[in-house]
């Protein structure tokens, strides 16, 4: 039995819900080590493209999920780190200009600056998600990572900040609650995600993270250490499953089971034709099918998410600029030749990411790239419970402790996205 601090952490993903509890140890608060305790997971109702539908039946899955977490870990978990996704995530750049009065730049300028930055006014059906700082400019100099101590006039913060839509974070919020759990944060699901799978080096030399959901597929860029980009696009593994019920006229369930035993997104890579067996339904008798059709099936659709993935990283600026390639997570990241398809779309290097560093424990229960958003939502929380993080957010505390509490939680998220 652990004594260490427990994390636990909810994924509501459209297709499963994933909750995983852990315990934070290692050399804290610096290095958090996740203890992997248990996972459980249960088929999503409720939700459509990421977004709770039906308040009822997302409690149900989220009662199973983490009822199947706690009994595994055999231990409780009260609030939960929470990701949020969905077409009313919004991300845009502001900037805080502020004068320096003394001889060098301190932190109180540099929290100044960012505070200014966040200070965007923000419509009432909207809430603040996550304020990063990126970069900061003094006079003339940019691109400047840490400002404090050099010598200037004018210090400029560069912010970016994710915003969400607040009726869809007040369903989420309320279905957890419904479920007898409370929210500790929420987390956008693609950069909790980017904190499992990618490394410093690679967001250090340009990256981009493409979650291949059940119903969206969200993009990521990194650049020289920071997130830069973040977009959702409202096509899914749903998509290929829906598009494999219709070639192959098997039912969806059978499709969903054919797409992950016989699958394949790239092609080239069958040899010959395989036959395979879908069993008896209600309306065909037993049939064998061709693998290869399937495979052109999917084929076709993932090349078509892969383009309009590209035309984003194209949009966003930064097509020529992602010098560690693509990683891919999620559970469509499981499908063979999916990294094949992938790389022959970018041109550029591309690998499967599965929840990796910091870890310890049951690890083998998220060594899988579907496992990444639930494991990076409990490395956040890890994190953010290192620096008693959550206490500062509650409203009208004060007073110099918590101010510099506050502060640390700020650094912290800066060195963090
Ligand atoms: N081995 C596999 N081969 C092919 N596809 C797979 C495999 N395993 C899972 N998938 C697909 O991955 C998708 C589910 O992935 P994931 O669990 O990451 O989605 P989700 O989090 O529920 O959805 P979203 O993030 O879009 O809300 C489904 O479409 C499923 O068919
Ligand atoms: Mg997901």
């Amino acid at each position: 039995m652990t004594t260490d601090p427990i994390v636990a952490a909810l994924d509501i993903g459209t297709a499963h819900t994933t909750a995983l509890v852990a315990s934070v140890g290692g050399d804290l608060p610096r290095t958090p080590m996740l203890r992997i305790l248990g996972v459980g997971r249960a088929r999503t109702q409720g939700l459509r493209r990421g977004v709770v539908s039906n308040i009822e039946e997302a409690t149900h899955s989220i009662r199973e999920a983490l009822s199947e977490a706690t009994r595994h870990a055999g231990v409780n978990a009260e609030s939960l780190y929470v990701g949020i996704a969905g077409e009313h995530v919004r991300a845009m750049c502001s900037t805080g200009v502020v004068a320096i009065s003394g001889d060098e730049i301190v932190r109180a300028d540099v929290d100044r600056a960012n505070e200014v930055a966040r200070a965007l006014a923000i419509p009432q059906d909207r809430e603040l998600l996550h304020a990063i700082p990126q970069e900061y400019r003094v006079d003339q100099a940019l691109g400047i990572r840490d400002p404090v101590g050099m010598v200037g006039m004018r210090l400029e913060t560069e912010m970016y900040l994710v915003t969400i839509g607040s009726a869809p974070a007040m369903n989420l919020r309320r279905s957890i609650e419904k479920a007898g759990f409370k929210v500790k944060e929420l987390v956008l699901e693609p950069l909790a995600s980017a904190l499992a799978v990618l490394s410093e080096e690679q967001k250090e030399a340009g990256v981009a993270l493409v979650e291949l959901g059940a119903g969206t597929t969200d993009v990521a860029i990194f650049h020289e250490g920071k997130i830069r980009h973040i977009g959702s696009l409202a096509f899914g593994g749903n998509n290929v499953t829906a598009d494999i019920v219709h070639g192959l006229s098997v039912t969806q369930n059978d499709a969903e089971a054919l797409k992950e035993a016989y699958g394949c997104a790239y092609e080239p890579l069958l040899a010959g034709d395989e036959v395979i067996a879908v069993p008896a339904s209600a309306t065909h008798a037993e049939r064998h099918l061709s693998r290869e059709l399937m495979a052109h099936i999917i084929h076709q659709r993932m090349d078509e998410i892969f383009n309009l993935v590209q035309r984003e990283i194209e949009t966003a600026g930064y097509a020529g600029k992602l010098n560690a390639g693509v990683v891919l997570s999620g559970g469509g990241a499981s499908l063979e030749g999916v990294a094949e398809l992938a790389a022959d779309v970018f041109g550029m290097r591309v690998s499967v990411g599965v929840p990796a560093g910091r870890l310890s424990g049951l690890r083998e229960l998220i060594d899988e790239p579907r496992f990444a958003t639930v494991t990076g939502l409990a490395l956040y929380g890890a994190h953010r419970m290192a620096l008693g993080g959550a206490v500062v957010r509650r409203a009208g505390l004060s007073g110099t402790s918590v101010d510099k509490l506050a502060q640390r939680v700020k650094d912290w998220l800066q060195d963090f996205f």
